[in-house]
């Protein structure tokens, strides 16, 4: 069966600790708060644009075990179509989540677990489903060469094909040629490009340069400063949206992507999409978790109605 946004990522359960700070190697320390919730980018993602009104289905693997469990029931009360193989021989993927208390920021150790075996002819399996895509998104917690394999796909089917490059890594100009849209946040457009990133201005020299590396659009996503469109011809900063007090940020990369691929499916112009996905990563901070703090597509309407 075919879906409007097909998006190939990871499920992981996300262990968040909040604490002060991190310990020291050899050190113990209290923290203040522990929770258990489904997480993974690729996802955290399908939740965002399923609840954002998208049709969207997810592939995957997954270990046969309670988190797997987990990811079944989430992917169901969000709605979203999971296409997923099982692997007994290896488990359902988990992170570690520091969040540091007063701030909401976090630092990520992903284990994917079975979704580290994902692999081209497993994207070849599933080339009916990806070549129908109208939308394909993917991210890099899965093997690159998966992901390769998938952008081809989605590509020669006539997809609009979104790379959110996260763990990032550096990329080949033959990856960024398969993707019309590149969505790294700073650090990883740090990376991509060997720029700083911190001001707006930095983050136009780097856009400038991922242009020059074969990206079509890049899109860089800048926490409180916003999120820069920016392609040949056109760059637009939009600002983020303020939904109340900030309690974790942890996913808000993923609820902005996740906004944005449902909003491009129903055919919005790519800034507005911008906006709308910026506005989904605008309530998902207000609330803690990854995918249980994606909002509706009608709280994300409602917010954009406000400013
Ligand atoms: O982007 C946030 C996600 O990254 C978390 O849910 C965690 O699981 C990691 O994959």
């Amino acid at each position: 069966m075919a879906h409007d946004i097909v998006i190939l990522g990871v499920f992981v359960a996300d262990t968040a600790y909040r604490a002060a700070r991190q310990p020291k190697i050899g050190e113990t320390i209290l923290g203040k708060s522990f929770s258990l919730g489904p997480g993974g980018k690729g996802s955290n993602q399908a939740v965002a644009a399923a609840r954002a009104g998208g049709d969207v289905a997810f592939l995957t693997k997954l270990g046969d075990d309670a988190f797997a469990d987990m990811a079944m029931s989430t992917w169901e009360k969000a709605g979203v179509n999971p296409v997923v193989t099982r692997d007994a021989t290896s488990y359902t993927g988990a992170a570690y989540i520091f969040l540091e208390e007063g701030t909401g920021n976090n630092a990520i150790i992903v284990a994917p677990g079975a979704a580290a075996t994902i692999s081209p002819g497993d994207m070849d399996a599933q080339a009916d489903l990806i070549g129908k895509a109208k939308i394909f998104v993917t991210q890099l917690e899965q093997p690159l060469d998966a992901a390769i394999r998938a952008l081809e796909i989605a590509k020669a089917g006539g997809a609009t094909t979104i790379l959110n490059p996260a763990p990032a890594q550096p990329l080949d100009a033959s990856v960024f040629a398969l993707c019309d849209y590149v969505t790294p946040n700073e650090s990883e457009a740090e990376i991509l490009t060997g720029l700083p990133v911190t001001t707006v201005d930095e983050a136009r020299a780097a856009a400038d340069k991922l242009l020059s590396m074969g990206v079509k659009t890049a899109i860089i996503t800048l926490g409180s400063q916003g999120a820069l469109y920016h392609t040949q011809g056109e760059s637009v900063l939009v600002p983020a949206f303020k939904a109340g007090e900030v309690v974790d940020t942890t996913g808000a990369g993923d609820a902005f992507n996740g906004g944005f691929a449902a909003a491009l499916s129903r055919g919005e112009a790519p800034v507005d999409a911008v906006r709308f996905g910026s506005a989904v990563a605008g309530i998902s901070v207000t609330r803690p978790g990854t995918a249980p703090a994606m909002p509706s597509r009608e709280e994300a309407e409602a917010l954009l109605r406000s400013v």
